[in-house]
């Protein structure tokens, strides 16, 4: 399997370097005859678990990411793929090529920038804090007070969890619990097991919606741009990264965002 899709994106490179010399040339000639299907598809890697970004409807995945996604692959006249799996398997899948790019929400950070490339940025996010109602924790403040003690509950490898292990875990101010879904997190916090949930604004509201008794701190913990990662040097992130600005310039992302996301 992972050398199979290493093969067709290999295949798919010599295609698209063949693809841009003929668009650079204006040259006459036709590509060779084959029996290979006109268009690659694009497998974009994410995690299904993040309303309003990605979720399951039924056994379709929809969302904000899924529809621009799509949208990008029907500009470049691809065909589009979308694979769920752990947030944390999205970057290795991106980079070991077994996906085309990786599209889940995700924030765009220094260490990430490591690993990967990153389009320009489509959306905004912002790292909030969940309660119980009642809760003694009333601001970010108070998670970084002296002597605080709180157990964070955050989705493994999100920005809600490194900065929660950065800031507060090493300086000795909390402890961090880690679950694989960030709704899993949310459930912990509805049944005691953890003070509260660092994570993305827009999921935040949707499982805050889904739960009685929990809020969101008014304070922002971060604020960050969400971003379309690609293998380092990749040839799809000049082709993906350009249908995005051209579907942000002519307001379809912001259509899709607003489908999804009301305005207050
Ligand atoms: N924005 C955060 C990050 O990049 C969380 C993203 C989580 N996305 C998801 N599809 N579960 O780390």
């Amino acid at each position: 399997m992972k050398k199979f899709m290493k093969g067709l994106l290999a295949t798919t490179m010599v295609f698209a370097m063949m693809t841009s010399l003929v668009g650079c040339g204006g040259g006459s000639e036709e590509p060779a005859a084959t029996d290979e299907p006109a268009a690659e598809t694009l497998i974009m890697a994410t995690n299904a678990a993040f309303p309003p970004y990605e979720f399951y409807e039924g056994d379709a995945i929809v969302g904000i990411d899924a529809e621009v996604g799509k949208a990008i692959a029907d500009k470049l006249g691809m065909g589009f793929t979308i694979e769920d799996m752990e947030f944390d398997a999205i970057i290795p899948a991106v980079t070991s090529g077994k996906a085309s790019f990786g599209m889940a929400g995700m924030t765009v950070t220094e260490e990430r920038l490591n690993s990967v490339d990153f389009s320009t940025s489509y959306a905004k996010g912002v790292q909030v804090v969940i309660v119980a109602e009642g809760s003694a924790i009333t601001t970010v403040d108070d998670l970084f007070a002296d002597g605080a003690s709180h157990v964070i509950g955050v989705q493994t490898g999100t920005t809600g969890d490194l900065y929660s292990t950065w800031d507060l875990e090493e300086a000795g101010l909390a402890t961090v619990e880690r679950f694989n879904k960030g709704a899993d997190a949310v459930l912990a916090l509805t049944q005691g097991k953890v003070d509260c949930v660092v994570i993305d604004n827009e999921p935040a509201k949707e499982f805050v919606a889904a739960n009685e008794g929990l809020v969101i701190l008014d304070t922002e913990y971060a604020v960050e741009d969400y971003a379309i990662c690609f293998a380092k040097d990749s040839e799809l992130t000049a082709q993906v990264n350009s249908a995005l600005e051209e579907l942000i310039a002519d307001g379809t992302v912001q259509a899709i965002i607003d489908k999804y996301i009301s305005a207050e």
